[in-house]
């Protein structure tokens, strides 16, 4: 048989989600763009790093229980549950990848991360939205009908990305009582940090049932995107499947002991939820001031609405217009059409400093004709 190889359908047809994170020429942009901690790392991992005994010629251990013990400490959980990735993302993957079957279906939300549906084609899945309810908030009762036979896996991010809408511990609790035993209820908890009581309810559920996983990452308030930590926190059986498949080296030596500095280091992170809960208030008070309407936010994130609608009688930018003003700017915010949210912008809280920087730009784009 001749011809040229191909791959498998599924990922010939997959529409790859590949963050565009902007780019500017010139000065170092203001980049706000991809949800990342807005006051660097801590300076304990800063210390580490710098004075690190590096030993580059040995492969790192395939799990570090340094590391393990540390979040377990730091965050009140059993060692032995929790499994450290290449990025919160890889274990999306994982875990679609070991439970789906080819056909099987993983449900996602209306406006959920849209990694989810990408692993789950990847692996051979058929990704099921459910419609969000008001608010662009996640809609239980959605989710919930959209359960068939065929659903292995619910995806659901709380705080979400991109709306940063937040369900409520009940309503978290009522999704997986409606759900069958069989079917893996993924809490992609990525901005819990963010969230004051840091949702340990999630840890409790994963403890007490054997189908809730919680997926954390390093990769936002702890600061540490570029060095791709990320970790879950699973009922045994899932944690052993998961360990069997994950490359057996995916997470290097040193994100493996910036991630024990960072955790530790709760000052560091108590300094970085005061700065994002006086953010949370002031943005969206200084852009109504403006004319401008942004959604309320859980997480370290906005959604800005140019719908014109929310533009208070003015007839304002739309959010393309926007997204060029800032990028000429040097600011580097989010464009939202592959969530088709072609209305709204997305914005990371950034410093103090840029954040005066951000809304000097938004007062000169409302003059701006
Ligand atoms: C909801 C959600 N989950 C997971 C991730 C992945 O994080 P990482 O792979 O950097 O740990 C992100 C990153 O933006 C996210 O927003």
């Amino acid at each position: 048989m001749n011809g040229k190889p191909l791959p498998k359908k599924a990922v010939a047809s997959l529409v790859s989600y590949r963050p565009a994170l902007g780019k500017v020429t010139g000065k170092a942009p203001i980049r706000l763009s991809a949800n990342e901690g807005a006051l660097g790392w801590s300076p304990q991992v800063e210390h580490l790093l710098r004075h690190a005994p590096l030993q580059m010629n040995h492969y790192n251990l395939p799990q570090s229980a340094d590391l393990h013990e540390a979040i377990a400490k730091r965050y009140g959980l059993e060692s032995e549950r929790i499994l450290t990735s290449n990025g919160s993302d890889e274990l999306i993957g994982l875990i679609c990848l070991a439970y789906l079957e080819d056909g099987d279906e993983a449900i996602h939300t209306q406006y959920g991360f849209l990694v989810f549906p990408q692993a789950t084609i990847i692996a051979g899945g058929k990704p099921v939205v459910a419609a969000d309810g008001d608010n662009l908030t996640v809609s239980v009762d959605n989710i919930l009908a959209a359960v068939t036979d065929a659903t292995k896996i619910v995806f659901l991010a709380n705080p979400n990305n991109p709306t940063g809408t937040l369900i409520d511990e009940d309503e978290v609790r009522r999704l997986h009582a409606g759900l069958p035993s069989h079917v893996i209820l993924v809490l992609d908890w990525a901005y819990a940090e963010y969230v004051r009581d840091g949702m340990a309810y999630g840890a409790r559920m994963v403890e007490a049932y054997d189908n809730v996983v919680m997926f954390r990452t390093f990769s936002k308030m702890h600061g540490l995107a570029a060095q791709r930590l990320g970790w879950g926190y699973f009922p045994d059986a899932i944690r052993d499947v998961l360990a069997s498949i994950r490359p057996p080296f995916s997470i290097n030596t040193l994100a493996s002991m910036a991630g024990i500095a960072a955790v530790e280091d709760t000052a560091f992170q108590e300094q970085s939820m005061a700065h994002n809960e006086k953010w949370q208030k002031e943005f969206p008070a200084r852009m109504a001031e403006l004319g401008y309407a942004v959604l309320p936010t859980t997480a370290n994130f906005f959604l800005i609405d140019f719908s014109s609608a929310s533009q208070d009688g003015h007839n304002g930018p739309d959010a393309k217009t926007a997204l060029k003003f800032m990028a000429d700017r040097h600011i580097l915010l989010r464009e939202m059409t592959p969530y088709k949210l072609d209305d709204y912008v997305r914005m990371s809280i950034g410093t103090d400093d840029e954040m005066e920087e951000v809304l000097s730009a938004f007062a000169a784009l409302r003059d701006h004709k």
